[in-house]
């Protein structure tokens, strides 16, 4: 029957609500060797670094630090974007300080209207830079772009040969109110994730960052492609602590789907980031294998075998079984206030097994000494719980909707304000 089971779900990608729960999940506060984690020392001395060194390990590699040689070259500034409402600076980022090495632009919308440095969200885009906005001051992104995707959200028709084209502008503004976002007094900074890493099978490695650490490649904890971008935002984040305009004591992180596991890791490996938004982040991100519902291990090592190290395949039909799971990650990020959304449709990413993983991760941030996650039910639709974690699911689909940016915006309001 097992056996039966078992089949019948890799053939579909997904596994049975059967098996959901068989096996208990890790406890976040048990050592490796056993023994109970007894104060928040512990937990920060020992419990944190092998934990991060084990997702390292299995999960989504070893990354580098930051490159020496990197340089940042502020390249257009425009004091009175957006109709006046907003300073727009474009930053091109030299991983490596030479011009024809890898690069990422980063555009950065500031909020004319506050005084100060001012709090940031900063988010990877899926489309570049020029998609978020029709601003016809963006430059038009070079690098490769997806020219198909059969996903309702977006038209990419404008992609020719894999390049973007001036009709290109704004196609994804839906998804980044910025209006809203300056409004409520924050600064958004955004790079496209080509400029990190390819996201095609095809051209894995062979682009961005990948390019200049070929020694981190051919091992079982290679450094991976959510772990890039996670990279990339540290590199973001970089340069936002030498903008004089930007508070970077108070800068959130921010990601949808691919984007929002990449965001999780962020959060996670680099403490600079006050506050993580992992939205409809799925499977690799917040939801929890454990229950065997959703995407699989399996289905994101064989179709997005660049995402995670290669040692992430030994656990592919091991999803109830896992000897670590989701919530684990999330803790890592405590007590820094974390946010973990989904969609009512998004079933491929398990709206209840994201829930379940900020509910375990609970535990850690109420060891700490903080709220966690105020409820132990999946809450209504649209009913946002927000404590040092917060947590909504809205009717509808894998989106990134307005009513979403509200509750964000919320929350940061609430932590990071001020
Ligand atoms: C696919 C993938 C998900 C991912 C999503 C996205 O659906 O299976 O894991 O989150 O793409 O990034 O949009």
């Amino acid at each position: 029957m097992l056996k039966t089971v078992l089949l019948y779900s890799l053939l579909y990608g997904v596994a049975l609500p059967l098996l959901a729960q068989k096996h208990p999940l890790p406890d976040p506060l048990i050592l490796n060797n056993g023994k109970r984690v007894t104060s928040a020392n512990e937990w920060r001395s020992q419990r944190r670094p092998e934990l991060l060194e084990r997702f390292a390990n299995e999960m989504y590699g070893h990354s580098p630090s930051k490159p020496s040689g990197m340089t940042f070259e502020v390249f257009d500034t425009d004091p009175k974007a957006l109709r006046g409402k907003a300073t727009r600076k474009q930053v091109a980022v030299y991983f490596n300080g030479k011009h024809e090495g890898p690069r990422m632009d980063v555009l950065i919308y500031i909020p004319n209207q506050v005084k100060g440095p001012v709090p940031a969200i900063v988010g990877l885009n899926f489309w570049g830079n020029h998609s978020i906005n029709s601003d016809p001051g963006i430059r038009i992104s070079p690098s490769w772009m997806e020219s198909n995707r059969g996903n309702p959200y977006i038209d990419v028709s404008c992609v020719v040969n894999h390049r973007s084209t001036e009709a290109c502008r704004g196609i994804n503004a839906r998804q980044w109110p910025i209006d809203s976002i300056l409004e409520r007094g924050y600064a958004l900074v955004t790079a496209y994730r080509e400029d990190i890493a390819s996201d095609e099978p095809a051209t894995k490695f062979t682009t961005g960052v990948h390019t200049l650490y070929p020694e981190l490649q051919n091992r079982g904890d290679n450094f991976g492609t959510v772990a890039a971008w996670a990279w990339g935002l540290s590199r973001i984040m970089d340069y936002v602590q030498t903008d004089k305009r930007i508070d970077a004591k108070r800068v959130a992180v921010f990601g949808w789907s691919r984007l929002g596991k990449a965001a999780l890791w962020a959060g996670v490996t680099d403490e600079r980031f006050a506050l993580v938004i992992s939205h409809e982040s799925g499977a690799g991100g917040a939801k929890l294998f454990h229950r065997g519902v959703g995407e699989n291990i399996r289905r994101l090592c064989t179709v997005f075998p660049h995402w995670y190290a290669g040692n992430f395949k030994k656990y592919m039909d091991q999803d109830t079984l896992l000897p670590f799971d989701q919530h684990l990650v999330i803790s890592l990020v405590a007590p820094r206030p974390v946010y973990i959304a989904s969609a009512e449709q998004d079933k491929g990413s398990d709206p209840e097994g994201e829930f379940d993983g900020a509910k375990a991760a609970s535990a850690v941030y109420q060891f700490l000494g903080t709220t966690g996650l105020p409820t132990a039910q999946l809450p209504p639709l649209q009913q946002s719980v927000q404590g040092q974690i917060g947590y909504h699911i809205r009717p509808g689909g894998h989106d990134v909707t307005n009513y979403d940016w509200a509750q964000y915006l919320d929350f940061m309001d609430k932590h990071i304000k001020k």
